[in-house]
């Protein structure tokens, strides 16, 4: 039943269907009223549209932090060895048993499926580096599970620490010669995932920065009539919290970057960040269709409100943690 009712961008595109913008202001009005109301209680998240919406619910996974690999990734060693290192044990985020990552995957995908979870949303750093053997190894698993799934990267995933080139260039790279059976022939920069009268929009910040083409998908979306959930690895600024939620953190840039020695990478932009991230910041929170931001990176479970849009940060994979969301219509 999970298969029949997903249709990405990509299929969309093929149909001719495109997004509609606002032709009369009883449609700009409609629009206005998609967001309903939402709760949450530990890793339980509900939350509500206005709109007619088929209930799902989904499980939130991020910041495994996978790092098995093989003959494959030897060569690799160099840039890899640090994070292989990390995250070997794990205490569970309820039972407070010992896992490893792997075995925490495994066990959260195998509760999806006795739960019969409708979706996964996957927001980055399930790989601690961009091995081969760990992304054959999840794309299998997630298959095996028979549900839809949707992954957008986070600054580990493609990241080989050490090696030369610029955070846009490792990206590019790393994601198109290992990551990218997780994209499932969709844009690994911006997709959109339709899923029961909802659409999930996966945008990739992972170098806390966007890019224009971003920007724009992202414009056409908030203008849509469809409920939009936004899954991104890194939080967006919010007062008070850590460089953490540093997408267009007004103190993000090459003087508040403490780990670009350790993690052996190029140091964030001087004079922080662009225009177009800030504009992305803006138009994100004047989405009148977006019911909430689903975000990891920071391996905290944390929830913020601006404007009225709940942005859900989830703890990491690592321990086990997962959040458990149901979207539904109100009544
Ligand atoms: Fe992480």
């Amino acid at each position: 039943m999970k298969r029949r009712n997903f249709i990405s961008a990509a299929g969309l595109a093929g149909l001719g269907l495109t997004f509609s913008s606002f032709n009369s202001d009883t449609e700009r009005k409609k629009t206005k009223n998609i967001r309903g109301t939402f709760s949450t209680t530990d890793n339980r998240v509900s939350i509500y549209t206005n709109a007619q919406v088929k209930p799902a619910r989904i499980f939130h996974i991020t910041d495994t932090h996978l790092s098995l690999d093989d003959e494959r990734g030897v060569k690799y060693k160099q840039f890899s060895k640090r994070m292989a290192g990390a995250y070997k044990s794990n205490t569970h985020f309820q039972t407070e048993e010992k896992y490893s990552t792997k075995e925490s995957f495994e066990n959260t995908l195998q509760l999806a499926k006795e739960q019969d979870i409708d979706f996964l949303a996957l927001t980055g750093d399930i790989f601690s580096f961009p091995s081969e053997a760990a992304v054959d190894w999840v794309f299998q698993k997630l298959n095996d599970t028979g549900i839809p799934f949707a992954y957008v990267a986070g600054n580990h995933d493609w990241h080989y620490e050490g090696m030369k080139g610029s955070r846009q260039q490792l990206r590019k790279t790393w994601t198109e010669k290992h990551l990218k059976p997780m994209y499932q022939n969709n844009n690994p920069l911006y997709a959109a995932y339709d899923f029961n009268g909802v659409r999930y929009i996966c945008i990739d910040n992972s170098t806390y920065e966007i890019l224009p083409e971003q920007l724009d998908f992202f414009k056409a979306q908030a203008k849509s009539d469809t409920p939009i959930v936004l899954l991104m690895h890194i939080p967006l600024f919010m007062p008070g919290r850590s460089m953490g939620f540093g997408c267009a953190n007004p103190n993000w840039g090459a003087k508040s970057d403490k780990n670009f020695k350790l993690e052996r990478r190029e140091q964030w932009r001087k004079g922080g960040h662009t225009k177009t991230t800030i504009n992305f910041y803006e138009k994100v929170f004047n989405a009148p269709n977006l019911l909430t931001v689903l975000a990891g990176h920071t391996h905290h479970q944390s929830l913020d409100i601006k404007n009225g849009i709940p942005q859900i940060v989830s703890g990491h994979n690592a321990t086990g943690y997962y959040s458990d969301i149901q979207i539904d219509s109100l009544p």
